[in-house]
């Protein structure tokens, strides 16, 4: 067995996914999370698939001595991989300070425990959201960060500037900041994926859940962009590529297989696709329908984004090989099977 890992919000769509292969990878994982955005069955579904049941804590990583007390309980944690946060872009705006809260406390509990536990590192979980509109596509890890537009976009900046300033402040923890695009897809055995909250924000859930019949119909936000088919454009990446790539993060720390003590990696396929050309792709991958309409812009939307992720594929040789077909295929085998479970 490989060394220890905390994994905070290790029961949420992509920090199951990362328990899984880290466990697939030989580490062994304690999960904390406090079930807000996730269910504890969860734990059952990691459990069925890799044949390992991971350390599971119910708590609050803003609770510094529930904090304690768990790097008490399983000691020799080595490494964290930090998934913790709300992420809901919408309610950030009406919520915010309950957005900085959570999302910078947990953080700053972290940061603050690791070198009196002696954790080597973190793995902490960005966003391509610091970007804003990149002038130049496709966007690299030196593109400038741009003003958020939202109060989540911002915790996330302010995560990163967080990280960035304990690093220098001499501390002997390494970090690396992941800045995702946009992830989507569920594991092939549909026993885990994304469990969305209400009415879903973000574009698949809907999608899968409009093709099923939950939705009437699907609105595609504009299609008068500056864009070939005028509908935004983004880099979806499988969650499990996605997840592969926190282990191979996770390694470079514990390994020290870089000098470096901070470093960001993009993490992307590097294809751009709209939404008009995911909706085909998804009838195509499925042989399901998908009944749309044109709708007016959303506010705050990015027009186009997607990565180079090329940074990531030469210096952490890691890269996303999941095909959208198979990854699109995986989303609605998921939305079956809560179907099935009778959970939507
Ligand atoms: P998720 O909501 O499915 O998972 C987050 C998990 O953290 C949930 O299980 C939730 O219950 C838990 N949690 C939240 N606050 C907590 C706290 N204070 N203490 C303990 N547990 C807590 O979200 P996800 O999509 O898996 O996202 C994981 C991370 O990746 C987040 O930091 C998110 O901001 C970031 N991210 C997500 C996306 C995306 O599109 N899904 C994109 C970029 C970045
Ligand atoms: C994708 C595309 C929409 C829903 C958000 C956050 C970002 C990151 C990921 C965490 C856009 C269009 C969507 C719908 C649509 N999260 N769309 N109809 O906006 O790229 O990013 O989630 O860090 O911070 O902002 O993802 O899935 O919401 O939208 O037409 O019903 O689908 O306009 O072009 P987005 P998304």
């Amino acid at each position: 067995m490989k060394e220890k890992i905390l994994v905070t919000g290790g029961a949420g769509y992509i920090g199951s996914h990362t328990t899984v292969e880290l466990q697939n990878a030989g580490y062994e994982v304690v999960i904390v999370d406090n079930l807000s955005n996730s269910n504890a069955n969860v734990i059952d579904g990691i459990e069925k698939i890799t044949g390992i049941r991971p350390a599971f804590e119910q708590a609050d990583c803003i609770d510094l001595e529930a904090m304690k007390r768990i790097f008490d309980t399983y000691s020799g944690i080595k490494g964290i991989i930090h998934f913790a946060a709300s992420k809901a872009v919408g309610e950030s705006v009406y919520k915010p300070l309950l957005y900085y809260r959570n999302n910078l406390v947990s953080l700053i509990n972290l940061l603050e425990l690791m070198p009196v536990y002696n954790v080597e590192g973190i793995v902490f979980s960005s966003s391509c959201t610091v970007y804003g509109q990149p002038e130049i596509l496709p966007v690299t890890e030196s593109a400038p960060i741009q003003p958020a537009l939202s109060p989540y976009g911002n915790s996330k900046q302010i995560n990163e500037e967080i990280i960035r300033d304990t690093i220098h402040s001499g501390v002997s923890c390494k970090s690396i900041i992941l800045r995702y695009f946009n992830p989507i897809g569920a594991h092939p055995s549909a026993e885990i994926g994304e469990l969305p909250n209400g009415v879903p924000q973000n574009l698949i859930p809907f999608l899968t859940q409009t093709a099923i019949g939950i939705r009437k119909e699907l609105s595609v936000f504009g299609n008068d962009y500056n864009t070939p088919d005028g509908s935004c454009i983004r880099d979806y990446i499988n969650v499990i590529d996605l997840s592969r790539a926190h282990v191979v993060a996770i390694e470079r720390i514990l390994e020290n297989k870089s000098n470096a003590q901070l470093e960001y990696f993009n993490l992307g396929t590097g294809n751009g696709l709209s939404v008009l050309e995911l909706i085909n792709a998804f009838e195509k991958a499925t042989q399901v329908k998908v009944p749309y309409k044109i709708v007016g812009r959303r506010e705050g939307d990015i027009e186009q984004i997607w990565a180079n992720p090329g940074y990531a594929n030469e210096v952490l040789g890691w890269k996303a090989v999941e095909s959208i077909e198979d990854t699109l295929r995986s989303s609605w085998k998921w939305q079956l099977k809560l179907r099935e479970k009778g959970i939507m």
